[in-house]
Order: C-alpha cells, then structure tokens, then sequence
C-alpha cells in the first residue's frame, strides 16, 4: 500500500548543502500554502513565518549561529511562536490578556512545528530539500532583534530550504518495538541504547560526528538547560 506521498516521507534525509539555484516565488507560496494546511489548536495558527531570502539578512543570522545550511540556502524560513495576533484578537473582547505560560508556548510551539514539518514534506515532493536549524535558539534574542520580532512572539527554529547538492542517506531510526508501544509504556533497557548507538556508527561510518548518539543525549541532558530561551520568553512577555 505505499504510494507517493508515503515514498517521499520514507526518503527524508536533511539536506545542509544546496546549489545556487533558487525556488521560484510561486513554487515557494505553493509549499508554505501547503504547510499552512496542517492542523491546528483551535484554528488559532499561532504562528508566522518569516521568509529570509537576501544574502543580507541570511548573512546577519550566519553570523549569530554559523551554520552554513543557513547562508547556503535559497530561503531560511524562521518559524516564530506568534500570540501577537492573539493579544490583538483579545483586546476586541476584553482588556484582560493572559498570553505567559507552558500551556500557551506548546500551543504555538505545536502549531508552528506541524506547519514547518508540511512545508518541509510538500518542498521535498517538488525535489527540493532542507533541514531544520534549532540552534537558533541560542541566540533568541539576537534573532529577535534581527527579525523585529514584537511583544509575544519567539523563534522557534528555522527551516533552510533549497536545491539540494547532493542527495543523504536516510538515518535509520529507533527499531519500531523501541518506540511504539501496545497499550501501555514500556521502558527500555541500556540495551536498546546501546544497540542504536552500534546502528548509527555503523550508518555513519566516516561521516561519524566524534561522539555516540547517547552521548549527543547526555550533552544536551546532562547539563542544565539552555537560559536563553527562557531570558527571551520572559522578555517578550510569554514566560514568567
Ligand atoms: C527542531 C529541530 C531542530 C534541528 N536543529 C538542527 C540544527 O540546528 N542544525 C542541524 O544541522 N540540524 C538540525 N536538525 C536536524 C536533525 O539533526 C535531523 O533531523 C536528525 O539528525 C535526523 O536526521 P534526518 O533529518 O536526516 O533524518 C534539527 C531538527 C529538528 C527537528
């Protein structure tokens, strides 16, 4: 029963390097139109994207978190959480407005996500690739600055999109017994861990980043969480 749109959901590989060549505008509305048709929390699409295209701009955010997928890209869409329209939308009603808190970022984080995630499937059917560049958020309020992001809003990350220069292997993920579970949670061993971490040495072979998987893990988990995410929230309004 695989058809189409299945094949190219299993051929996902992020793509970081691109050709010179860009999307053309109408090509380009059709695959944010198409993203844009995910679902969301209540139709509140609390999101917005920011289309960074000049050498310019992509230059300014380069510089704020070099990745090269970004400068090389055709379009380096950035997905912000967006309650300004939301702030907009409550003031017709009432003075009260009450945008901070966990529950309200994962609505918007949510909703910008599936959206990026339909975007990036839609631009990938039409040949095209990309890759998703979260590290932006290291620099939330540089990028905000940036980008002139207002009151209740913040990047979530950003979408590198373009002509791919070549094509990736597909990253072989989890064993499905490891992450889809029958009627209830069932805790992994250290085994599973450890087997996953054998399957990516293997997959990447030369292209091994230095460290295992489950050391990627433990960089990110076990040290205290990034600040700056939270510093910006707080300032935009969203975090207490
Ligand atoms: C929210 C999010 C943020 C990401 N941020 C980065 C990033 O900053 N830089 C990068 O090179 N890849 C980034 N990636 C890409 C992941 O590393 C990649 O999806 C993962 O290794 C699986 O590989 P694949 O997409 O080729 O299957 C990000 C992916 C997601 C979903």
């Amino acid at each position: 029963m695989v058809n189409d749109m299945i094949k190219v959901m299993q051929a996902h590989a992020s793509v970081r390097n691109f050709t010179i060549d860009k999307i053309p505008a109408d090509t380009l509305k059709l695959i944010i139109d198409a993203g844009r048709a995910a679902s969301t929390w209540k139709n509140f699409q609390s999101y917005s994207i920011i289309n960074v295209h000049t050498a310019e701009t992509k230059a300014k955010i380069f510089e704020l978190q070099p990745q090269k997928s970004i400068k090389n890209a055709a379009n380096f869409l950035v997905f912000v959480g967006d309650l300004n329209r939301a702030e907009k939308a409550t003031k017709l009603h009432t003075d009260q407005f009450f945008p901070e808190g966990t529950e309200n970022l994962l609505i918007s984080s949510v909703d910008a996500s599936l959206a990026a995630q339909n975007v990036l499937l839609a631009a990938e059917s039409l040949g095209y690739g990309g890759v998703f560049v979260g590290l932006i958020r290291e620099q939330a309020a540089e990028l905000s600055a940036v980008l002139h992001l207002p009151d209740y809003t913040y990047p979530i990350f950003g979408l590198a999109l373009g002509v791919p220069a070549r094509q990736n292997d597909v990253k072989p993920r989890l064993p499905y017994e490891a992450v889809v579970f029958d009627e209830r949670y069932q805790e992994q061993s250290e085994e599973v861990i450890k087997a996953y971490d054998q399957m990516q040495r293997v997959f990447a072979g030369d292209r091994r980043l230095g460290s295992d998987w489950s050391e990627r893990i433990a960089a990110q988990f076990g040290t205290p969480s990034q600040t700056a995410t939270l510093a910006n929230l707080q300032d935009k309004g969203l975090m207490k």
